[in-house]
């Protein structure tokens, strides 16, 4: 352990099946390496109850998005799930086993296809914990629904646009009175507050949802945090240096030089800038966040850093659902020129997207990148 603790901030151990019939003298210091290692799953002594919905709450509302068919970008999104920097869920996952006890509700805000709930069903078991996916996007919340119609402890709620306003709804509006009545015993948020446009409002609604003493676990690999290591990435970051690095490769490699004149429509590159920058938002840095959550009225317990390794086919494979926004300029967009790129020019994108990846990350397999962790208690 002492050496492993050299290497990895954080690790478990796995040990064979059949493990019984080894020597019975190893047996003993075996179960003490596993004790050391392992959490509980649940503190004794602790009160239980069960969990229930507040009457008049429907655990999947009847809305639209409920009758739609499953989406592809969903769908596409969902297989982050396999992919190794998505390990950056497994503190978030330990933070809440160790805080939620029986009967208490949590509310999964942003929780997308609900990834770190079925990570958290896996750990907790049939402790009768409630939990809410809160999201903005009904195109993920369908491919959460597939997975959790069936779970009475799952509930699904999706936060609108108010034209007028022009905002999302806030918390205590998207949950409704009986559920802002009873309140939640703790709100997560994973890979998401950096798309936050309206912070400090977001954080003072679920301020006003949470219990007090009720605790908040954020976490973002888009934090620019000063406890980073000098060889860490932001993630998104890489988005606009693969740009660079792609605009150097259209200039110079043979292969692209069908796309070059693109270069000098100054206007035109500027508008595709553009849109990847409302997609992939420039980075604010840690102080801005734990401003917010104070400002909101939460003490921030802690604050912590983490080296998660992401391999460059996986985010290549991620990027590939973002390629309009990556690298929208080659070849055009719907949403920028009113019309898709051809097959061809789609094809050349992706091919330049992995050129400019492999050039820029050295041709490595994996690079490294900080995830923060802020975790708060009211
Ligand atoms: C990168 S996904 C992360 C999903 C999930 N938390 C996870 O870790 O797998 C970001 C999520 O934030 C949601 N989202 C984007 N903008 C948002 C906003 N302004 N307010 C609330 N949620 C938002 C998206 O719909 C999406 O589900």
């Amino acid at each position: 352990m002492e050496v492993a603790g050299r290497f990895a901030s954080g690790f478990g151990i796995a040990t064979e099946c059949g493990w019984g019939r080894r020597a019975p003298a190893t047996i003993p210091e075996l179960l003490r390496i596993h004790r050391e290692l392992s959490a509980p799953v649940h503190e004794s002594g602790r009160s239980r109850g069960r969990f229930a919905w507040p009457s008049g709450f429907a655990r999947i509302p009847d809305e639209e998005w409920t009758r739609q068919p499953v989406d592809v970008f969903g769908l596409r999104y969902d297989t982050v799930e396999n992919h190794g920097w998505y390990r950056n869920l497994d503190p978030t996952v330990e933070d809440l086993a160790r805080h939620l006890e029986e009967g208490q509700l949590l509310i999964d805000y942003s929780g997308g296809t609900g990834i770190l709930l079925e990570r958290l069903q896996l750990r907790i078991f049939d402790r009768r914990v409630g939990m809410l996916i809160v999201d903005s996007s009904p195109k993920f919340l369908r491919v959460a629904l597939d997975k959790f119609s069936g779970d009475e402890r799952v509930g699904l709620r999706l936060l609108r646009w108010l034209k007028e306003a022009k905002r999302l709804e806030f918390l205590d509006e998207a949950i409704g009175p009986e559920l802002a009545a009873r309140g939640a015993d703790a709100i997560t948020s994973t890979n998401a507050i950096h798309l936050y446009m309206d912070l400090p409002e977001t954080v003072t609604s679920w301020a006003r949802v949470l219990r007090p003493g009720g605790r908040v676990f954020v976490q973002s690999g888009n934090i620019r945090n000063p406890q980073a290591r000098p060889s860490e990435w932001i993630l998104d970051e890489t988005v606009w240096a693969i740009h660079e690095v792609a605009l150097g490769l259209v200039r110079n490699d043979p292969r692209y030089a069908a796309y070059r004149p693109l270069l000098d429509d100054e206007p035109r590159m500027q508008a595709h800038v553009a849109y990847r920058d409302r997609v992939f938002l420039p980075v604010r840095p840690l102080d801005y966040y734990v401003g917010c959550l104070e400002g909101a009225g939460f003490t921030v317990e802690a604050v912590t850093a983490r080296t998660i390794e992401t391999s460059v086919e996986d985010w290549f494979q991620f990027l590939t659902a973002y390629h309009e926004a990556v690298l929208g300029w080659l070849g055009g967009s719907a949403k920028v020129n009113g019309a898709p790129p051809t097959k061809e020019a789609e094809r050349d994108r992706l091919l330049l997207i992995r050129h400019a990846m492999d050039t820029l990350l050295g041709g490595r397999q994996s690079f490294r990148c900080c995830w923060t962790y802020i975790n708060c208690v009211k």
